[in-house]
């Protein structure tokens, strides 16, 4: 079974985007979900000096990107995007280079078509001046939205932007925002890093939960260089309980999401902290073969989600996902995991060993919780 993966992984991985990029999922910080429009420079600057001060951009959170709300309009002599005047009064380069001093790597946001979704002049015609202009300011990632278009394709509006990237000498990471909606892992590959595989993610239990409904069939198309995205994290925004958050991440880590942290970063809890933080779940996320968990299996609200990892030892990582309100026992069949014999068994959440199992695995997963274990053949390892 491991040497069909292999094979999989490589014919996938000739069909990516070939920028070199994102050959891990991207990890960062993203403002949209705690602060919609209302951001700044200062917002942006605090929070460049706090992905360093908490340990997150040691921890892998390295792209501090912008989202909607930064541009203001096109100088009508050159057509330059120019940036939002009072909310970010010393431009983009000067934050830029403030953010690549810290040792952080910087995103920005536009959108296929002529305006973004809070009304921002958008970059559809502007394609080649927009991209030049994001080489020019050293830009490292494009985040792409779908707002206000002129009715056409995605397929037809997303591949422009996508090549007027490719043509600049800067290498710069591409992040596909249709919502899903024309199945972009069908065709987007060739041209994106990642794309969004649905609408927008809530801070709310609910919606986490039909988000992550939509992912169960989409395994085969991720890999590195080219990830399905199920929106960014919501973690500590004040939503969900700590439980669920802990759902949350360790699902999206699973699913090889990027991880784009959502929360004010300079106030976390220590909850928070802990779950954005915790090194054997990140370890998933970042694994080499960058294989996106599959739904192996589920009974009404249990369900286990796993994977097949490479490093820290090699093995199959499983989320067992109890969704109900009261706690259930979840077990997991060997053989639904392509596994057998004796497997040493460690809990990733709470960093210990459980002991070795035979056959299957059985835990007590609290409600609207997970367990994340990560299975390794015994016998190799003795
Ligand atoms: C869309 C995107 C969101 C966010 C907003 C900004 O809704 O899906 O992630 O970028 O636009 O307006």
């Amino acid at each position: 079974m491991y040497k069909y993966l292999f094979i999989c992984v490589i014919l996938i991985t000739l069909n990516a985007l070939d920028n070199g990029l994102g050959r891990k999922p991207p990890m960062g910080w993203n403002p949209w979900n705690k602060y919609g429009c209302n951001i700044n420079e200062e917002i942006i600057r605090q929070t460049a000096d706090a992905l360093v001060s908490t340990g997150l951009a040691a921890a892998g959170y390295i792209y501090l990107n912008l989202d909607d709300c930064w541009q203001s309009a096109r100088d009508p002599a050159t057509k330059k995007i120019i940036a939002d005047p009072v909310k970010f009064p010393s431009g983009i380069p000067s934050l830029v280079q403030y953010v690549h001093s810290k040792g952080l790597k910087f995103g920005l946001y536009s959108d296929a078509g002529m305006q973004t979704c809070e009304g921002k002049p958008g970059s559809l015609g502007y394609e080649e001046i927009d991209a030049q202009t994001y080489a020019e300011w050293d830009i490292d990632y494009l985040k792409y939205d779908n707002c206000h278009t002129d009715g056409t394709s995605p397929k037809v509006r997303y591949p422009p932007m996508s090549a007027a990237l490719m043509k600049q000498t800067k290498k710069i990471y591409f992040s596909m925002c249709e919502w899903g909606l024309e199945k972009p892992w069908l065709w987007a590959p060739p041209i994106a890093n990642s794309w969004r595989t649905t609408g927008d993610i809530s801070d709310h239990w609910y919606s986490f939960i039909a988000i992550l409904e939509e992912q169960a069939n989409l395994a085969q198309y991720a890999g590195p260089g080219q990830w399905n995205d199920p929106d960014m994290l919501e973690v500590g925004n004040g939503g969900m309980k700590t439980h669920e958050y802990q759902a949350h991440f360790a699902l999206w880590a699973i699913l090889k999401a990027p991880l784009l942290i959502g929360c004010d970063i300079t106030n976390m809890s220590q909850d928070t902290k802990k779950i954005l933080m915790n090194p054997e779940v990140i370890a998933v996320n970042q694994d080499s073969l960058g294989i996106q968990a599959t739904r192996v299996k589920k009974v009404l609200t249990s369900e286990v989600w796993a994977a097949e990892v490479a490093d820290n030892g090699a093995g199959v990582v499983a989320v067992l996902f109890n969704q109900a309100s009261l706690q259930e026992s979840i077990t997991i069949e060997f053989d639904k995991l392509g596994i057998s014999g004796n497997q040493n068994v460690r809990d990733l959440i709470n960093q210990v060993e459980l002991g070795v199992a035979t056959a299957s695995y059985t835990a007590q997963v609290p409600a609207r919780s997970v367990v994340m274990v990560k299975f390794r053949n015994a016998r190799s390892e003795q």
